[in-house]
């Protein structure tokens, strides 16, 4: 069994390694996520976040270094093959069908690999609405709401397919304090509940050390420290790369 500490690993990054032409943009990047933690990655414009991100969920492939899901080796698999497996992810830019309902957008996510009938459907889109207090517009157009409820409805997706583990680029970006408050207990709650494993990216620290349990810092495509949030705060380096000082 694959453990460390007596707690389950759900995802191992090892040693991943990433050119964009003769751009270096991953450099030997590992990361452990244990099942229900919720981890937080944060680092410079450029460090190589979204990549990694993109990597793990299989939307570009790295060239070399292995990625396992539960002990499953999943390095460079298609992206539909690694969402079924149980790895959700949101975009950093929000993409939604916007002449569509808000509840058609979320119900998009149950398409594959989905064995509920109509009402089963319905009633799970409702649940996950009402979560993030969306359900009184559920039969909006998405082209008629504020375009922050695109980053909500991506939540939503991601969330409704019983996932493992769920990656989210700046998912907060946008988002009021109330409306990251309700999010972060909304993430706090699933983990409890289901054990899903979260990745967050997150620029602004004072929502990002609220949601997580350890933070990983990147820079220049790789792991620049791992620790609590306090010890992140606590350490020189962090701050002279991160805030300059
Ligand atoms: N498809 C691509 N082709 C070429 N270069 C790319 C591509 N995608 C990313 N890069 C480069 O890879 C590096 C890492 O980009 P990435 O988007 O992963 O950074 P990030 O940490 O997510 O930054 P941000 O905080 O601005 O979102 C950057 O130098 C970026 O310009
Ligand atoms: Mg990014």
């Amino acid at each position: 069994m694959n453990l460390r500490g007596g707690v389950k690993l759900i995802l191992r990054v090892e040693n991943i390694c990433k050119h964009f032409g003769g751009l270096k943009v991953m450099d030997h990047m590992s990361l452990e996520v244990k099942k229900g933690e919720i981890v937080g990655i944060m680092g410079p414009n450029g460090a190589g976040k979204t990549t990694l991100i993109n990597i793990i969920s299989g939307f570009e492939k790295a060239d070399t270094g292995e990625i396992y899901l539960n002990n499953e080796r999943i390095t460079n698999m298609e992206p539909h093959i690694i969402a079924q497996k149980g790895i959700r992810r949101s975009f950093q830019t929000a993409s939604n069908f916007p002449e569509e309902t808000i509840a058609e957008n979320v119900r998009a996510a149950l398409i594959c690999g989905n064995y509920m009938n109509k009402q089963q459907e319905q009633q799970k889109v409702e649940e996950i609405l009402d979560e993030v207090k969306m359900l009184g517009l559920a039969k909006k157009k998405v082209c008629e709401v504020p375009s922050v409820c695109s980053k909500l409805i991506e939540l939503c997706r991601c969330l409704i397919a019983n996932p493992l583990l769920v990656l989210l680029d700046e998912l907060y970006a946008g988002l009021t304090w109330e409306e990251s408050k309700m999010v972060t207990k909304l993430l706090k709650e699933k983990r409890e509940k289901q054990g899903i494993s979260f990745i967050l990216i997150e620029h602004r620290t004072e929502i990002l050390f609220d949601a997580v349990d350890r933070i990983v810092v990147m820079s220049q495509g790789s792991k620049f420290f791992e620790g609590l949030p306090s010890e992140v705060v606590a350490n020189e380096s962090v701050a002279k790369l991160y805030w300059g000082r």
